[in-house]
């Protein structure tokens, strides 16, 4: 390490160790000269390799500030080759992207929660008032997994509506969908088995991967169709795979969705085999236009698939409330849920459910999905007004995410950086891959209400897109 990278890390220690926090000013290059004993032209290059990561910004006559998220990403690590995902480590990567989006200084497009002004529903408050007064201790004994009767008959009673038949007893609450997807991992998985997973693919599979300590391969996935089934088939006849993980509607981060036939070739390629389907549809009640696509679990005539949601994308992402279909593994699933957080919260499932049971979710879903659409194109028209002409970019047809990519090498997780210390945050490809596959693109929330303030940051994304592009062509 030269002289000046040694005191850029040190710097970066000290930020890191909130010794210099966001918005403070760093000592003047005079000072850090005379502390430090370098010369000038060493200080100036460590903070320009700083203010380069992201670290800091330079405020003309007035020095240096600690940028207003301090996180840096670093790309993740852990593939071997585009499929084979042997030792998946990718949490200390998502921690900094997924921490500046809480920062109420920053614009979200990297949020993976839609605005939450979207999910502000009286009714439910007042549900959640009225259960915290009738609440006895005993509920907590009453409702403890499979979770709230009242829940579980609802969302079954649901299933029913889109045709696919879930008796109440096979549906576990959980505390949220992340939950309940892990729990469905960890069920029928030890450590070093391998899974199926979708490439690129929802950062939180990539953790739970990693927690349990499994192998994955990880196949293509279509922007358009989902995962590549011909891959897929190649995979099972060399792999003990035990489970597949994929999503099948608004896929995270892409937003395709597996046409009907796909679902079906699906199932038959991993009935064939006794692999488990774990389903994640969080976003499956966030369609576009009137009919919702109807989910693989629904062709699941072995009772072998997990279908895993939650509450959280279109209701109350506070609550922490999701559920796991699991058929024949709910049992297993209970005592896993016995053995970690005992139950989901109980006073959350029971406002929920008292929710459920007053009618009026589905109107709030139907506002729902027709702003979220309004939003999208309105986000699809500031992309063609600001962004360089050879961005590329699909319109899903539901859910609130937009993927854009750029030709390779453009550097998704710079602009990560260079648009942090502009007060705009959005999710590097690199978060959804153990391989850095997708490092030449991103993620951007398209749930908010436009503003100004949005409009902006969008013109500045567009600045710095062309900036990068220039720079790969000098
Ligand atoms: C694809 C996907 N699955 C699961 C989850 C987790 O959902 P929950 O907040 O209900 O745990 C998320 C949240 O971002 C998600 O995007």
């Amino acid at each position: 390490m030269t002289r000046y990278e040694q005191l850029a890390a040190q710097i970066r220690q000290q930020i890191e160790d909130n010794i210099w926090q966001v918005g403070d000013r760093l000592p003047s290059l005079r000072e850090s000269v005379k502390q430090s004993g370098l010369s000038l032209m060493t200080v100036v290059q460590s903070y320009q390799l700083l203010e380069s990561q992201g670290w800091i910004i330079a405020r003309p006559q007035s020095g240096y500030y600690v940028a207003k998220s301090k996180t840096s990403f670093a790309a993740a690590k852990g593939g071997k080759g585009s499929h084979l995902s042997e030792n998946v480590e990718i949490n200390a990567s998502i921690f900094g992207v997924l921490q500046a989006c809480n920062d109420p200084d920053i614009i979200p497009f990297g949020s993976a929660f839609p605005e939450s002004a979207l999910l502000n529903e009286p009714k439910l408050a007042k549900s959640l008032a009225s259960v915290a007064r009738r609440i006895t201790q005993q509920s907590a004994v009453a409702n403890l997994p499979p979770g709230n009767e009242k829940l579980r008959r609802n969302i079954a009673q649901r299933y029913a509506m889109q045709g696919i038949h879930v008796s109440p007893d096979e549906i576990v609450i959980t505390a949220g969908a992340m939950e309940s997807l892990s729990f469905s991992l960890q069920s029928v998985t030890e450590p070093g088995d391998w899974v199926v997973i979708e490439s690129p693919a929802f950062y939180g599979c990539l953790q739970a991967i990693e927690r349990l300590k499994l192998k994955a391969v990880a196949i293509k996935t279509d922007p358009i169709f989902g995962l590549d089934l011909d891959a897929l088939e190649d995979v099972v006849k060399n792999y003990p795979i035990k489970a597949c993980w994929l999503m099948t509607h608004y896929q995270n981060p892409l937003g395709g969705t597996m046409p009907i036939r796909n679902k079906k070739r699906l199932v038959d390629i991993l009935n064939h085999r006794q692999i488990v389907l774990i389903e994640d549809d969080v976003y499956g009640e966030l369609y576009f236009g009137n009919q919702q696509p109807v989910a693989a679990k629904s062709l699941d005539t072995l009772n072998n698939f997990f279908h895993c949601s939650s509450f959280s994308k279109c209701l109350a992402p506070g609550f922490r409330v999701g559920w796991v279909a699991a058929g024949r593994h709910a049992t297993k699933i209970q005592h896993l849920q016995m053995m970690s957080t005992v139950s989901a919260s109980v006073p959350t499932q029971l406002a929920i459910a008292e929710y459920l049971s007053q009618g009026g979710y589905d109107n709030h879903l139907k506002k729902l999905r027709m702003t979220l659409e309004q939003r999208q194109h309105r986000l699809l028209s500031a992309i063609a007004q600001y962004m360089p002409d050879s961005v590329k970019v699909n319109t899903p047809k539901g859910g609130y995410f937009l993927w854009l990519e750029f030709e390779p090498p453009f550097n998704a997780v710079r602009l990560y950086q260079l648009a942090l210390t502009q007060g705009i945050s959005i999710a590097p490809g690199s978060m959804f891959s153990t391989s850095d596959q997708f490092n030449h693109a991103f993620r951007l929330n398209c749930s908010f209400t436009w503003s100004a303030q949005l409009e902006e940051a969008m013109k500045i994304l567009g600045r710095l897109c062309h900036q990068l592009l220039n720079e790969k062509r000098d």
